[in-house]
């Protein structure tokens, strides 16, 4: 496994976590990672293999139903969560941006959990935000002249950069990108996760990011672990995401359709067939996939 050299603290730490909704279903079972800090971790599988319901327990977003997490060394509960989540942001397939809003009002947004609610209601942020968004804007490749612009107007690329931008305000310990990319054309998907990445190596960011397309999950990997029903199907490098493996991962149809997936080589933005993989025990471990 890759790591960032200048640090190898425990940044997320999930102990035989498992997550079962209320009606029975059982998106997580006995999950136990440990993502160090500043790694750029893809989580890849089938869909409803979990991936989603993965990064969704690291916020808060879906309460876990046993074993525990911990963010920077905290257990997540209840009460740490109110002082963790603002160290933790979320981008998302479909951006969740304000589209009627400006650019500039949807990046000072991410530094809402840091001012007052008052602050936020009057959009009257303190100057080193109004700075910091500039600065972001910037970084991620948006001119000045898009700050007044309502995101409405922007294209696909340019939302999920605003995205990013907003993401990045409160330099969060942990990033959770939730198929940042599926939206997006190739090209742009693979700008957008350069963007990615480079962002967070700045901040020593730990980045969840779960992704659809193979040859993207090889490409920006520091580590994949793949999900099959809920359970931790692989967790290694991404030179041992052979293909024995991901047709493990993915089941037969969805190995087939990986196959198309590489074979679309530099325009590879295809997602593996969406039907429930079978077969597998999903027990396989630490890239060590029978
Ligand atoms: N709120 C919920 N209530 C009940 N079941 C849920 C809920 N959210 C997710 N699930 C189920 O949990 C399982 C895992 O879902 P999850 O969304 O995490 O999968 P995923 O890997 O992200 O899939 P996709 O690739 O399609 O996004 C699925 O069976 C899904 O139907
Ligand atoms: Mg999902």
């Amino acid at each position: 496994m890759t790591t960032n050299p200048t640090s190898t603290a425990t940044a997320i730490e999930f102990r035989d976590l498992s997550v079962v909704f209320a009606d029975g279903t059982h998106a997580l079972r006995d999950v136990c990672l440990s993502v160090p800090r500043g790694q750029f971790c893809v989580v890849l599988g089938p869909s409803g293999a979990g991936k989603s319901t993965l990064l969704r327990v690291v916020n808060g977003l879906v309460g876990s139903t046993g074993g525990r997490i911990e963010i920077g060394g905290t257990e997540l509960t209840a009460r740490s969560l109110r002082t963790l989540r603002p160290r933790m942001a979320m981008i998302h397939q479909q951006f969740n941006l304000v589209t009627r809003a400006s650019v500039a009002a949807n990046v000072l947004s991410g530094a809402a959990p840091a001012v007052s609610t008052l602050r936020v209601l009057l959009q009257w942020y303190p100057k080193q935000y109004r700075d910091k968004a500039c600065e972001l804007l910037a970084d991620v490749g948006l001119e000045p002249s898009h700050l007044r612009r309502r995101v409405s107007t922007l294209s696909g690329g340019q939302q999920q950069r605003v995205g990013i931008a907003r993401a990045f305000m409160l330099d969060p310990l942990v990033m959770l990108a939730d198929e940042p990319v599926a939206s997006l054309d190739p090209r742009i998907s693979r700008e957008t996760l350069e963007l990615l990445k480079r962002e967070s190596r700045l901040r020593q960011t730990t980045v969840l990011c779960s992704l659809h397309q193979i040859d993207l999950a090889r490409e920006f990997g520091d580590r994949i672990v793949a999900l099959r029903q809920g359970a931790v199907a692989f967790d290694g490098p991404p030179g041992a995401l052979t293909d024995s493996v991901i047709d493990r991962v993915y089941g037969t149809d969805a190995a087939r359709t990986g196959r198309l997936i590489r074979a679309h080589g530099e325009g590879a933005n295809v997602a593996p067939a969406r039907s429930a993989a079978t077969g597998s025990t999903g027990a396989e471990r630490k890239g060590a996939v029978a």
